[in-house]
């Protein structure tokens, strides 16, 4: 009720899905520290390619849990976080800040039209051409991306092969963007989510990415996202995250 967010956000199913990372992260916090400090300390060494002089850009900055926000802000000139939506939290720290400023947008630049029926997935034009862009971060987001468009087009009765399409079509729009962004660029995402049984054993691994295949990795790790008990008793759920500092688009 209290998060900012326009309507397309809230009926999507965007905002609940980033009230309920926060609930997630309460319950998980301590499992989920590795993964947010090596998320940190993967961003802070990308960034050393980069011009301090110009603006970084971190897309899916969200709750900041996996932000360096602190040592970003005093690195560069200009900090632009952008999500959906952000907290009161987030808002508060980057007016401290002073040089950070909090962009309500979305990457995909398909939310609207699909909302209103198209399938079509569009190329997000937005930042590319900007100058003053002298690093860009896509954090933990690109497995995100097609999970609430694909339950929308469910909703409006689309066929599952076009959802599929869609949603595999928002993946590699995605990279094919960040690919052209003229500065340094870092990808950090899921590459697989890994179920395991109630011996530890990895049971199946499923494709968070709809078979788009990533560049070679700088970096690999694994989040404990959903240990046992989180989504049943007997099954806990890890996601293989990887971080990708040249993104290309994908073939
Ligand atoms: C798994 S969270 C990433 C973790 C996040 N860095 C944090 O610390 O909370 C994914 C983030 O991507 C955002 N997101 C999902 N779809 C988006 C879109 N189409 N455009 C912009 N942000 C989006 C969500 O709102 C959420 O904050």
């Amino acid at each position: 009720m209290t998060t900012p967010a326009d309507l397309l956000t809230r009926r999507s199913g965007q905002l609940s899905e980033f009230i309920a990372i926060s609930s997630r992260r309460r319950r998980h916090r301590a499992n989920w520290a590795a993964h947010e400090m090596r998320t940190k300390e993967t961003i802070l060494r990308s960034v050393e390619r980069a011009d301090p002089d110009g603006t970084a850009i971190l897309l899916g900055s969200g709750h900041l849990y996996d932000i360096p926000l602190e040592e970003l802000s005093a690195r560069f000139g200009h900090v632009a976080l952008v999500d959906l939506a952000f907290s009161w939290t987030t808002r508060r720290l980057a007016t401290a800040l002073k040089n950070v400023s909090c962009v309500r947008h979305d990457v995909t630049e398909a939310l609207a039209p699909l909302a209103s029926g198209s399938t079509k997935v569009p190329r997000p034009r937005a930042l590319v051409d900007d100058d003053r862009i002298t690093f860009v971060a896509s954090v933990n987001l690109l497995s995100q991306l097609p999970v609430q468009p694909g339950r929308l087009l469910e909703r409006q009765g689309v066929a599952p092969a076009i959802v599929e399409t869609v949603q595999r079509g928002l993946v590699e729009n995605h990279m094919a963007w960040l690919s052209r962004f003229r500065c340094p660029q870092l990808l950090i995402c899921d590459r697989g989510y890994q179920v395991l049984d109630s011996d530890s054993q990895v049971i199946e691994t499923i494709d968070p990415l709809h078979g788009v295949i990533l560049p070679e990795p700088a970096a690999s790790w694994i989040w404990d996202i959903a240990p046992f008990g989180e989504v049943h008793r007997n099954y806990a759920v890890r996601n293989q995250v990887v971080a990708i500092d040249a993104v290309t688009r994908p073939h």
